[in-house]
């Protein structure tokens, strides 16, 4: 059966958005819509996702119903038709995620991407391009925490991303609550607020899409402080994986659970799970990341001297009440991990997300050997840290923020960090050099 377009975006409407909203929560996605660009409001959300010189993933949300065809033009040549490769049905929400993969492409330029029926032709136009990943220097931004229940925040803090023209993103967990709003804490809500939380933000109605590279934390799970027992764990694996894309490629792979590798603009972007593995709270010599992962990755990490990312939700350092650090929850796992990047050849610096600021900390010589940062960066728009943010930090950021990374790679590792609030405002800047 051939559902029309205007036919599945009310389907859309009825059993993605309407049926299991309140009606006052209808009412207020009704409202947003006015908030987006002519038009948009209406689209699919689409990710692309997984990237690299020549091809891309795309993850496209639509009604289970419809039927669709993406193309992929560039000087008015259509490339291969896109593959699917994987896709997940939530029937209880008429709703699919399509994971699609285009090949034959080829970096510095703009191709288009397009959605269209038999009936009204091409609905959505999107812009893209693949990764120019052989590049020495880059810009990537890192973002963590986002609910979309501060609706306005939900679409104006991704316009102010999308305005910073980062060449690709890095999300680090908590990219979607999947215990807020989620009375029952059961699978079939967790599903829901997969859902809800891709229409709520504005990332993925973008006409120019941006290669985004996810990993997970405990809100991701739906289960706060979630940790390998958690129940729920495989399901939302299967939710994880379905929304962000799968599909490896020449620069970016999985490694375990959730968490990936990508290499490109002279650098390496280790992104840990922090949750798959994790051995529950109060666990004697418990483990974060676990053995075999931590295994992973320094198979990975010891192979060259190229700057590596150590990337994961949580924090690494601190000691101080009211917020979880590896330090303070797995001692030896961390003196382990600072043990071994200290015996490597590249450079390391930390990345982390989950703690509703962004910072940067000096991290002293005596940790690795010489001296290295970790880079904070969270709640683009989640609730608000009261504690004090800015102990023992260079700098910090409570209000909403995302931040950016201008690296160059040409004279050593060069890192110019910024902490971006809503409509472009810098909250900080920093550039830093990296050296072992
Ligand atoms: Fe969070």
């Amino acid at each position: 059966m051939s559902v029309s377009r205007r036919d599945a975006l009310k389907l859309a409407g009825a059993a993605a958005v309407g049926g299991l909203l309140a009606t006052d929560a209808r009412a207020a996605v009704d409202r947003d819509a006015a908030l987006y660009p002519g038009g948009t409001a209406d689209r699919w959300p689409i990710v692309q996702g997984p990237t690299d010189r020549t091809s891309a993933t795309f993850i496209v949300m639509a009604p289970t119903v419809a039927t669709f065809a993406m193309e992929v033009v560039a000087g008015g040549i259509a490339r291969p038709d896109p593959r699917l490769l994987n896709r997940l049905d939530l029937p209880a929400l008429g709703v699919s995620l399509f994971e699609l993969h285009v090949t034959g492409l080829a970096p510095g330029r703009d191709f288009e991407l397009t959605l269209r029926d038999d009936d009204v032709g091409t609905f959505d136009r999107r812009l893209f391009r693949t990764l120019d990943l052989d590049r020495p220097s880059g810009r990537f931004a890192v973002a963590s925490c986002m609910d979309e229940g501060y609706r306005r925040k939900a679409i104006t803090m991704w316009e102010t991303l999308a305005r910073e023209a980062p060449d690709f993103l890095i999300l680090l967990g908590d990219t979607c609550y999947a215990d807020r709003r989620n009375p029952r804490r059961d699978e079939a809500g967790m599903a829901r607020r997969y859902v809800h939380t891709r229409l709520g933000l504005a990332w993925f109605r973008m006409e120019r899409l941006v290669p985004t590279f996810a990993v997970w934390d405990d809100h991701d799970l739906g289960g706060d402080n979630g940790d390998r027992t958690f129940v729920h764990l495989p399901f939302a694996r299967r939710l994880f994986d379905a929304f962000w894309g799968t599909t490896g490629n020449s620069a970016w792979r999985r490694g375990l659970g959730v968490g990936s590798r990508l290499e490109g603009f002279g650098q390496r972007f280790y992104l840990m799970d922090d949750r798959s593995f994790r051995d529950p709270r109060g666990t004697q010599g418990g483990r974060q990341w676990g053995a075999e992962q931590m295994d992973w990755l320094f198979e990975e990490i010891g192979t060259d001297p190229t700057p590596a990312w150590i990337m994961s939700g949580g924090q690494y350092f601190g000691l101080q009440a009211l917020r979880e650090s590896m330090e303070d929850d797995q001692p030896a796992e961390l003196a382990d991990l600072l043990q071994r990047l200290s015996r490597i050849a590249a450079p390391a610096a930390f990345m982390s997300g989950d703690v509703h600021f962004s910072a940067i900390a000096a991290i002293g010589p005596e940790r690795l050997g010489y001296p290295t940062y970790e880079f904070t960066s969270s709640s683009i728009h989640s609730t608000v840290n009261p504690g004090p943010v800015g102990r023992g930090k260079v700098v910090a950021e409570r209000r909403h923020n995302f931040m950016t990374f201008d690296v160059d790679t040409r004279r050593g590792w060069q890192v110019g960090a910024r902490s971006i609030l809503e409509g472009g405002a810098v909250a900080f800047a920093r550039m830093a050099a990296i050296a072992r």
